[in-house]
């Protein structure tokens, strides 16, 4: 998809894709409206932003409507279980593109841009560092499809989601992963190849942001924290950032951050994904064809 985007000029023609977001979005609204035109489909946006989805209708009679006219829908959310209703009951295929508990489109984007600097991934260690949070499970039950090593450094009561954290150790038992979770940054990138975080405080969680000031500020991601990483290691952040909260212009600023590299990433894999989805997807050709 990345490397010959015109073979896949017409993996979506004459698809048509629906996306409701309940929240902003700069990179996820953008690189899948220029995805799917890339592949020769067509969206619709819908700004859910003034009401949550359900609000005038049940998510039942929504997807019954929406499967009548799409090929797929894409849903940005507050609640995670408008995005598993919303699979539940629509027969097209539907995509997280973030609700409060994953943002698997990210993780996937962020894995590959990893894979890009560094090839094998069973090899690597990431280290995550700062809010246990939507991006945190993501890349965490990515890492453990992927039998790669992570991890974790939260403040005591701000790490992943128990049941995140179990079903990650249990896709780790059959791939090998390694997952560890600790509240000590310093101890997390120790010889990292990767550092990564996010915001302190996540779309939603608006009025916490002055208890997590008080905690957060040594979970920033600065020089010196770098230091402590591999020589070769690389700073990455989903974005948006909040430039010298969560990390500081010197670390999001040099030659060692590949956050737009990430970023555009989101787009060569949500084709990746979208094609497999919605599209018309090449079949390998069996021996008996
Ligand atoms: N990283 C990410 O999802 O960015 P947006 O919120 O701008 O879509
Ligand atoms: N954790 C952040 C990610 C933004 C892309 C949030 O949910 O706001």
């Amino acid at each position: 998809m990345k490397a010959r985007p015109e073979d896949f000029r017409t993996a979506l023609a004459g698809k048509h894709i629906a996306m409701f977001f309940e929240k902003p979005s700069l990179r996820t609204r953008l690189t899948f409206e220029a995805g799917i035109c890339g592949l020769g489909g067509s969206v619709s946006f819908v700004d859910q932003r003034h009401e949550r989805l359900d609000a005038r209708e049940t998510l039942s009679d929504i997807a019954h409507n929406v499967e009548r006219w799409v090929s797929g829908i894409v849903l940005r959310t507050f609640a995670h279980e408008t995005v598993e209703g919303m699979a539940e009951f629509a027969n097209v295929p539907v995509i997280n593109a973030l609700s409060e508990v994953e943002h698997p489109c990210q993780a996937l984007a962020d894995y590959f841009t990893l894979h890009e600097k560094f090839g094998n991934l069973k090899k690597i260690t990431l280290a995550y560092v700062g809010d246990g949070n939507n991006v945190t499970h993501s890349l965490l039950l990515t890492a453990a499809l992927l039998g790669s090593k992570i991890r974790i450094a939260t403040p005591k009561g701000y790490g992943p989601s128990p049941q995140i954290l179990s079903d990650a150790h249990d896709v780790a038992k059959d791939t090998g992963a390694s997952i560890e979770l600790m509240t000590d940054p310093h101890k997390a990138v120790r010889g990292a190849d990767a550092v990564y975080t996010d915001a302190w405080v996540s779309m939603g969680h608006e009025h916490e942001t002055e208890q997590r000031a008080d905690i957060f500020p040594p979970y920033q991601v600065n020089d010196q924290l770098m230091a402590g990483a591999a020589p070769h290691a690389v700073f990455m952040h989903c974005l948006p950032a909040h430039r010298n909260e969560e990390v500081t212009d010197s670390v999001i600023d040099s030659l060692r951050s590949i956050v737009f590299d990430q970023a555009e990433n989101r787009m060569h894999i949500q084709k990746a994904i979208l094609a497999m989805l919605c599209g018309k997807v090449r079949q390998p050709r069996s021996s008996h064809a």
